[in-house]
Formats: structure tokens, C-alpha cells, sequence
């Protein structure tokens, strides 16, 4: 009984939006009279479920909850159609003819282009990328890497330092002894990441950039750290640029070498770059040091290893003319718009 009069309702409403067509007070009336939130037929129909006997309540309330969706979805399309039917039948409303509202076309920053081009390299090598905290405790930043408390190298890194016996790394050779500590060689990684000197000029930022790399392994020589590099510069710059290995010192590494590149300014004829030396100071690396590796538990007899480190804002100052590293952190977009 109670059903017949929803298919009666749903009936006259299928025909009275038909007939109101995309006449908007139509449709209007037409909501009013069926879902009107005071007096509308749904309200009628839904206050009858009280009345009905038990064993017809459960119908009736699937019958009308259907009847329900279906109006509300007739209704809602009607308004989308007659929405769009008013936005392109007046022309006072939009004026298609405007110029669209230009979205600003992003950029990679400098720093960040070299990086992506430096992994690249030791991906094809190998390698795999590692990361670390920034916020390093004194045992990985220096202890382990062979760096006591009253050393003279700690001085070459002036030290911000946190509350709680933390301090912002200042290289990120601290992630070397990390990885070393957590897992067995062979291990093949390169970390980049930012570190922190209170350091500032032409070419010193109290942030800045370095990509560190480690090689142990069985049977690891000079040998193997000069290849790699020769491979990694030429990849990086060119095949025509020379490389040279000079004797450097660094407290985790024996032998240490600083590695040099010819001139890409000059040729090696002498510039304002190279400050007329013909080569330019590239990274810093080495055989690790034993005592490093005792330090974080890898056998000494049985492992060698390599390890090199390099500032990635040095590079992209190169690559792309940059005069002072400082304006790579200025946040001046009119730098980075260049990149686009
Ligand atoms: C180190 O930090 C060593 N951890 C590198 C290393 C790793 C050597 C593994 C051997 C084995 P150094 O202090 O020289 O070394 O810094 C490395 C590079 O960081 C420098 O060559 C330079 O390119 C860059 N650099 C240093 N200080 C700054 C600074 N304040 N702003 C920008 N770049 C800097
Ligand atoms: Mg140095």
C-alpha cells in the first residue's frame, strides 16, 4: 500500500522536472514542492513510515530511501546543467576572451641541479646514496674520525654547537662512520647533505654543501680512489680536463690527497678563477685511516678503503660563473629563474 504512493510521487516528479525543462524558477519550484525542507512531499512521506504497520516498514523504507537519492541526484544534475547554461549564455559573466592568470614556472636551484648530475655518476658506478643527521653528536662528527678533543683540525672547522653536547655537523664525513658502525663491507655509498662552519665570504657560507663518498672492501688501493675520481671529474666536467693528486692531511685519512682540476676557465694559462695558478681545488680524500676503522668496529687486516669529500657550492659556482657563494642562500629568485 505504502510503496504504490512513493511510485506515484516518484511519477509526478520525473514528469514535473521534465516539464519545468532548464527553466530555473521551474526547477525551483519543482524542489520546493518534493525535497522543500518544510513542507516538501519527502517530509509527508517520511513522516507516513511511523504510521505503517511492522511488516511494512522495512519496504517502505528501502523504497523511499531510493526515492530520496534519486530526486536529490535528478535535482543536483538539473542545477549543474542550468549553472552551466547561465555561465554561457551570459556574456557579462565571463569574458573568455581575458588572458588566463600565468602560473610562475618553477626552477631547480643550482645546488641542486649538481647534485642530481654528481649522483647520477656514482649510481652508474654503484654507488648507493646515503643520509645522516644534521644534528651530529661530538663521537661521529670527530671522535671516531680520528679527531680527538684537543686537535689542531677541529679548529679548521669552527663548531656551532647545540644544547646537549650536539653540534651541526661540520662535514659529512660523520655519516661514514655511521654506515660503518651499522653494516658489514663492502660498502659503496656517496652522502650528500648539508653542513654547517661558522664561516661567511666570497666563497664561505655558514651552510653549505658536501657530497661524500666511501669505498671498503677486500683488497681496496690508491689505486682504485685515483681511478675513480679521474672517472667522476671526467663525467662531471669533460675528458679534457687534467686531474692532479697533491699530498694533503686529514685526520681520517693516510695517505691524504687534495685533488685539483685544470682550469675549465682558462686552460690552465692562468685567470682570475684559478687566481693564475692554472688549477683549481676540487675535493679532499684519502686511504681511511685504521684507526677509523677500529673506531667503528670494520677489521683493519682484513679492509681498505677509500674516501673522498667535496663541496658542492664550490662546484656549482664554477660550472655556472657564480661570483659569490653567498648568493646561492640569499633566497633571490632572480637567480634561480635562470634555471628554468
Ligand atoms: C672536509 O670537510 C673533509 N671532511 C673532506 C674529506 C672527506 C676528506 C673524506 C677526506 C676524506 P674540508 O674542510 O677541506 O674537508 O672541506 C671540503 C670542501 O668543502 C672544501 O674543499 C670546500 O669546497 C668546501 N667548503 C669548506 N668550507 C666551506 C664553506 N664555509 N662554504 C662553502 N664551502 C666550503
Ligand atoms: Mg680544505
Amino acid at each position: 500500500m505504502g510503496t504504490t504512493r512513493l511510485d506515484k510521487v516518484r511519477a509526478d516528479f520525473l514528469t514535473d522536472l521534465e516539464q519545468a525543462g532548464d527553466d530555473a524558477e521551474a526547477v525551483e519550484k519543482v524542489r520546493i514542492k518534493f525535497a522543500g525542507r518544510r513542507s516538501g512531499l519527502l517530509l509527508d512521506l517520511t513522516a507516513a513510515l511511523r504510521e505503517l504497520p511492522k511488516e511494512e516498514k522495512r519496504d517502505y523504507g528501502r523504497a523511499l530511501n531510493e526515492l530520496k537519492t534519486l530526486i536529490n541526484t535528478k535535482l543536483a544534475e538539473v542545477k549543474v546543467q542550468a549553472n552551466a547554461a547561465t555561465v554561457a549564455t551570459e556574456p557579462s559573466s565571463v569574458d573568455v576572451t581575458l588572458p588566463g592568470t600565468p602560473v610562475p614556472r618553477g626552477a631547480q636551484h643550482p645546488v641542486h641541479i649538481v647534485r642530481r648530475r654528481i649522483e647520477e655518476i656514482f649510481l652508474r658506478m654503484g654507488y648507493d646514496v646515503e643520509a645522516g643527521p644534521e644534528a651530529e653528536d661530538d663521537w661521529h662528527n670527530f671522535e671516531a674520525l680520528n679527531i680527538p678533543p684537543d686537535h689542531p683540525a677541529r679548529d679548521d672547522q669552527d663548531t656551532f654547537y647545540l644544547p646537549g653536547g650536539f653540534l651541526l655537523r661540520t662535514h659529512t664525513s660523520p655519516v661514514q662512520a655511521r654506515v660503518m658502525e651499522s653494516r658489514k663491507p663492502p660498502i659503496r655509498i656517496i652522502v650528500p647533505g648539508r653542513v654547517y662552519r661558522r664561516d661567511s665570504d666570497l666563497r664561505h657560507s655558514p651552510m653549505f654543501h658536501q657530497i661524500e663518498g666511501l669505498l671498503v672492501d677486500e683488497g681496496i688501493t690508491f689505486g682504485n680512489l685515483k681511478a675513480t675520481l679521474e672517472t667522476f671529474l671526467h663525467a662531471l666536467f669533460s675528458d679534457d680536463v687534467e686531474v692532479r693528486l697533491r699530498p694533503g692531511y686529514f685526520p681520517f685519512t693516510e695517505p691524504s690527497a687534495e685533488v685539483d682540476i685544470s682550469c675549465i676557465f682558462c686552460d690552465r694559462k692562468g685567470c682570475g678563477v684559478c687566481s693564475g695558478s692554472g688549477w683549481i681545488e676540487i675535493l679532499g680524500s684519502g686511504m681511511v685511516d685504521p684507526r677509523v676503522f677500529e673506531a667503528v668496529g670494520v677489521d683493519s687486516e682484513r679492509y681498505t678503503g677509500f674516501a673522498f669529500g667535496l663541496g658542492l657550492d664550490r662546484i656549482a659556482m664554477l660550472v655556472y660563473g657564480i661570483p659569490d657563494l653567498r648568493q646561492l642562500f640569499a633566497g633571490d629568485q632572480r637567480l634561480t629563474r635562470q634555471f628554468a
